[in-house]
């Protein structure tokens, strides 16, 4: 796919992503209008949906249709946004910019936002569990894993635990798997299950692919963070160092981070080769990923 192709067909996903999230938080009157508000604020302003756009291409390269991916495309992104809310909280990186607005504790204010975060995440299980699918159960769990102990939140207690620390690159690297690198794998593998079962050999070629891409993520968000400025990223540049957090342009020096960012998308873009052409919008979201500049 062209260039010109490939960005209209990313601005198309998001915008069926975002018309899928609409439509959920639309399906029942609000008990609280407070929270609501701060919920749309966390899940429908900005944001570039990388990780919906994973499921909906991961999920067409092994032959999913679309109206099987919606459910885990806004699944994903709710509990993304979830994690978004509590990261910028007081109590963990204390931000007052996200996407280009004032995080949800400085719209609003501390308990609206740790509520909202809550809400949000159940909200995708909910959104899942309601999905027709053959393959439901897996789902679920990945889901789940991913966000939870072993995954997510486990990731931001490492790295709540590392503030002030000095981690040599293999623990960084385990903090940066679980915090940001789980969430990117599970969007792939529930595109993946939206197709096939798990015993594919492509699940495991899908699963290579996000796992090396994951990292590359984050230690490119922590490049970012660095080199980029405030408006462009739509969230504070320069905050890491700020709050002393150990990253890899700390242990490797900007270069050296950019150059293993780059190593592992080579990972993330060999692992594709079992798919064949197939993988190809999947090599290209992979470029784009550790070329943006927000
Ligand atoms: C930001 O993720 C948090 C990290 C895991 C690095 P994104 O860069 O995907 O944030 P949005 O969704 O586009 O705002
Ligand atoms: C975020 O990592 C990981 C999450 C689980 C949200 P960061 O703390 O580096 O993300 P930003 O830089 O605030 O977006
Ligand atoms: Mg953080
Ligand atoms: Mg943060
Ligand atoms: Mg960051």
């Amino acid at each position: 796919m062209n260039a010109d192709r490939f960005t209209q067909r990313l601005a198309a996903d998001r915008a069926r992503v975002d018309a899928f999230l609409e439509h959920v938080l639309e399906q029942h009157e609000p008990t609280a209008p407070r929270l609501e508000d701060a919920m749309r604020h966390a899940l429908l302003v900005g944001g570039k949906r990388l990780r919906p756009l994973l499921v909906y291409l991961a999920g067409r390269a092994l032959g999913a249709s679309d109206d099987r991916l919606d459910a885990p495309a806004a699944a994903i992104e709710l509990i993304h946004a979830y994690s978004l809310v509590h990261d910028d909280l007081p109590a963990m990186d204390d931000d007052d910019l996200r996407r280009g607005q004032p995080t949800v504790h400085r719209a609003f204010d501390e308990a609206t936002a740790i509520l909202a975060g809550d809400a949000l995440q159940t909200l995708a299980f909910e959104v899942l569990a309601r999905a027709s699918h053959p393959r439901l159960p897996a789902m679920i769990v990945t889901l789940a894993t991913a966000a939870g102990r072993n995954g997510m939140v486990g990731g931001q207690a490492l790295d709540l635990a590392a503030v002030g620390g000095h981690p040599d690159v293999e623990a960084l690297a385990t903090m940066h798997a679980h915090k940001t690198g789980a969430l990117i794998r599970a969007a792939v593998r529930l595109g993946g299950l939206s197709a096939v079962d798990e015993e594919d050999s492509r699940v495991a070629a899908l699963d290579r692919y996000a796992e090396a891409l994951g990292l590359a993520f984050q230690i490119h968000d922590d490049v970012l963070d660095v080199t980029g400025d405030t408006s462009t990223l739509g969230k504070a540049s320069g905050a890491d160092a700020a709050r002393d957090k150990p990253t890899y342009p700390v242990l490797l020096g900007l270069d050296g981070a950019r150059r293993r960012a780059l190593e592992l998308t080579d990972e993330a873009l060999a692992a594709l080769v079992p798919l064949g052409e197939a993988g190809s919008p999947l090599a290209q979201l992979a470029r784009y990923m550790i070329e943006r500049d927000h």
